[in-house]
This record gives structure tokens, sequence and C-alpha cells, in this order.
């Protein structure tokens, strides 16, 4: 099945692990995280989360690292490929290229935020602040124009990487910026269990009280744990297309999954002894850790030269998984419709950006904006909560679906194995969660949402 390359492929198998990871680790883990499991009752939404990423999160990215692969293709070439008599599969790389523009656009917003504080930090503006100017300098911000330009010129970065080409530009990124990050983490993470609400913080999010389950929590569990993967639209599928034939799959696998659920525990012991010390709300949704975090460099020793440091790392971070969500269109692009690369490029971050724009005004002037027979809207909203609840599942679904009855078994068991590692012999109870308990359990959570 496995033909020859056609394209560039990464070089080294940090470079694999580098980018795969780069992808998984972001925003995600360090702003959504936190204020997922805060409006979602903490304890109980990290108990199912990381249910999900086993469950669902380990087999569906396995699928898409397999099918990626063993096609060498892009998210629509992949399926028309393996069942050229089947259309119907086309529809995974139809959602895989919407959700990745549609994901492109808010997260750019976000990570637009850490580029303002990163400046504003290094002006030395961040720290020393009551919770109460906080609140209100970071209201004044969002209010204003300039999200918008630093919508815009986040993606416009994320263009001139991009447009460099998949080794050049993603690998070379990836390579320092995660592990440094993640030491950064640690050292902030220690510094918060120190403070006086560090037991609150940590109960809040470690003691799950299950009576705060509901269908809301459960699916936005869900969506968190395909979220913070890249999964379901075909993230991880496009870039295991540029891996080298001996990448062992499960392997790679587990460390993206161990060093993506770590990432999200630091940020959220992080975050939350904070919180419950100087009285924020956990409730607080995707503004909270903006709040929090300039509370932490007030509170911490050299905590005015930390604060720039920190931001901008959070902004690689941001744009490692920018850049990942972009390929899956500019692959599709070059490889199916001959687009030359610079076009491409060009064409996602323009869509990108206009719709990008949108979401950052509803922070602002769009407000509160309501529709005739429809009521309210908020764009940002809307963008994320739809991609991550809803499309990531069903691409998640599909693709399970696919890899799990559509695939040959023994194909699948064979990609999984080789090359062999001590990892494959989870291969079996991939392939058995694939068929039987990803689509039914997707299934279930959606129709039990309706
Ligand atoms: N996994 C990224 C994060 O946690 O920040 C977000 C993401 C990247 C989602 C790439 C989807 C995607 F295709």
């Amino acid at each position: 099945m496995s033909e020859k390359p056609k394209q560039q492929l990464f070089t080294t198998r940090l470079g694999v692990i580098a980018a795969t990871v780069g992808s998984a680790v972001g925003l995600g883990n360090i702003w959504r995280f936190p204020y997922e499991a805060g409006v979602h009752g903490g304890g109980a939404f990290l108990v199912i989360y990381i249910l999900f990423i086993f469950l669902l999160g380990v087999p569906v990215l396995c699928a898409e690292f397999a099918l990626g692969r063993s096609t060498h293709m892009n998210v629509l070439g992949c399926f028309r490929q393996l069942k050229p008599r089947q259309p119907f599969w086309k529809i995974v790389g139809i959602i895989g290229v919407a959700s990745g523009v549609m994901i492109l656009s808010f997260y750019s917003v976000i990570a637009g935020w850490t580029l303002e504080y990163f400046f504003v930090a290094l002006r030395g503006d961040v720290t020393g602040h009551t919770t109460a100017e906080l609140h209100s300098m970071f209201s004044e911000f969002t209010t204003g124009w300039r999200p918008v330009m630093w919508t815009v010129l986040f993606l416009l970065v994320n263009y001139c990487v991009i447009v460099r080409g998949v080794q050049k530009g993603v690998e070379k990124a990836a390579n320092i910026l995660t592990p440094a990050l993640m030491v950064l983490l640690a050292v902030f993470c220690i510094n918060s269990l120190t403070m006086s609400g560090a037991a609150d913080g940590l109960a809040f999010l470690f003691k799950p009280d299950f009576s705060q389950i509901t269908p809301a929590v459960v699916i936005g569990a869900m969506g968190q744990a395909f979220f913070s993967l890249s999964l379901g639209l075909g993230c991880m599928l496009t870039y295991a297309s540029y891996f080298p034939d001996e990448t062992p799959l499960v392997r790679s696998a587990a460390v993206t999954v161990v060093l993506d659920i770590l990432t999200a525990l630091m940020a959220g012991m992080l975050i939350f002894p904070v919180v419950f010390t100087y009285g924020f709300s956990p409730q607080e949704g995707p503004t909270l850790v903006f709040e929090v975090l300039p509370a932490i460099f007030t509170q911490i020793s050299g905590g005015a030269l930390w604060a720039p440091l920190f931001f901008f790392m959070l902004f690689l971070a941001s744009l490692t998984s920018t850049i990942s969500m972009s390929e899956i269109g500019i692959a599709w692009l070059t490889q199916d419709r001959g687009v030359s690369r610079g076009k491409a490029c060009a064409v996602i971050i323009a869509i990108a950006m206009v719709c990008g724009v949108a979401c950052a005004l509803s922070f602002s002037y769009w407000a509160g904006m309501s529709l005739p027979g429809i009521g309210e809207i908020n764009i940002f909203n809307i963008f994320d909560y739809t991609s991550s609840n809803i499309l990531l599942p069903l691409g998640g679904m599909l693709i399970s679906i696919f890899a799990g009855w559509m695939l040959d078994r023994n194909v699948l068991r064979r990609e999984l194995t080789t090359p062999v590692t001590a990892f494959a012999v989870l291969a079996p109870a991939i392939v058995f969660l694939l068929r039987y308990v990803c689509p039914v359990m997707i299934l279930v959570i959606f129709v039990a949402n309706l």
C-alpha cells in the first residue's frame, strides 16, 4: 500500500516528535484547558477529559498517523487513494480543511493577545496591579481595536513561517520551543504551589465532584480532548504524511499524549492556585488566563523579567500549533489542486484573516450582537464551540469508523506495529477501541446532547 513519498518529509526523529508535540501543545493546554475546566466544575471535567484522551484520543491519533504515513497524502487525497470508489469519505477531508481554517481564525485572536501581553510585559507594565486593575486593563484592551491588529499581525507571522515549507519552517520552530516552554511552566507551577490559595486551587482541579457532571461537561471534555491533541480534522494525518516510513507510530502517539496531558495539568496547577489566592472566578471563560497570569508575575520574584519571556513562549507555542492547522488546507491545495505553496498559504491566511477579525470584534464592537430570529450571536464562541465540540468529534468518529471498519485490519495492524517497538503490544487494544468504542461513544454523546 505504501507508495513512494511524493513530498518532503521530516528529516529527523526529533523533528517528527517536535512537530507533533508542537502541534498538540499550545493555547489549547495553557489557555483553553484552564478556562474549560473552570467553567465546567474543575475535577469532574478533568477526570472525563483524561478518560476521553485515552479512550478516544489515543486510538484516533494512531489512526490518523497510520492513514497519513501509509499514503503520504493530504486529508482528502488519503481517503481517495484508499477507497477510490467511495467518494463519501471526502467528507472527512472537507470537515478537516474547514475546521482547520475555523480554528486558525479564533486561535489567532488569542495568540494575538499573547503578543499584546508580551509587549506590555516588556514595558514592565504587567506586574504590580490589583485584581480589579488587571480586570479592567484586560477588558479595556479586548474592547478596543488592538486585538484586531494583533490578529492580523499574528496571521502574517504565521504566513511567513508556513510559506518556507515543512522542514525549514515547522520543524525548526518546534525543535527547541516545546521543551523550553515546559521547563518554564514547571518553574511557575512550583511558585503557584506556595501560594495561600494553593490547596483550594488544587482541590478544585483534582477533587472531582461527580454531581457536577452534565451533558455540557461531557461534550466540553470530549471537545477539549480532540482540540488539545489536534485530532479529528486531519491535522495529525497531514503531519504523519510527512513522517519517514521508519517512524514508530504508537510510540510517537504515546509521547505526544503524555506531554500534552502534562502541559495541561501544569497549566491548571499554575492557574487555579492563583485564581483562589486572588479571588478570581474560575468560571470567567476565555479571558481567565490573561487576567490571572499577570497576578502570578506580580507575586513571583523577578516577575517583571519572567513575564515577557513567558508570553513570548506562549506566542511561539501558538505558532507551532497554527502552523499545523494551516498545513491541512495547504497540503490539500498544493497536492490535489496543483496550487503553488505560496498561493496556497496566501489563500488560507486570507480566509483566516477575514474570519479572525470577525472573531476579534466579537469581544468589542460586535459584542452582544444579535440577529433577528436567532438572538444574540458571538462569532468567537460559535467558531470555538462548533469546531471543537461538534466538527472535531464528528471527524474523529468518521476516522475511527474508516480505520476500524473500512481499512483492511491487517493493514492497520501492520502500520501500527512497523517498525516494532515495545509499544506495538498496544496495537490490538487500539484496533478494538477504533472499531467498537470510539464510534459508539462519540455517537452516544452527540445523541445525549440533542
Ligand atoms: N492542539 C492545539 C492546542 O492544544 O493548542 C490546537 C490545535 C492545533 C487544534 C491544530 C487543531 C489543530 F489542527
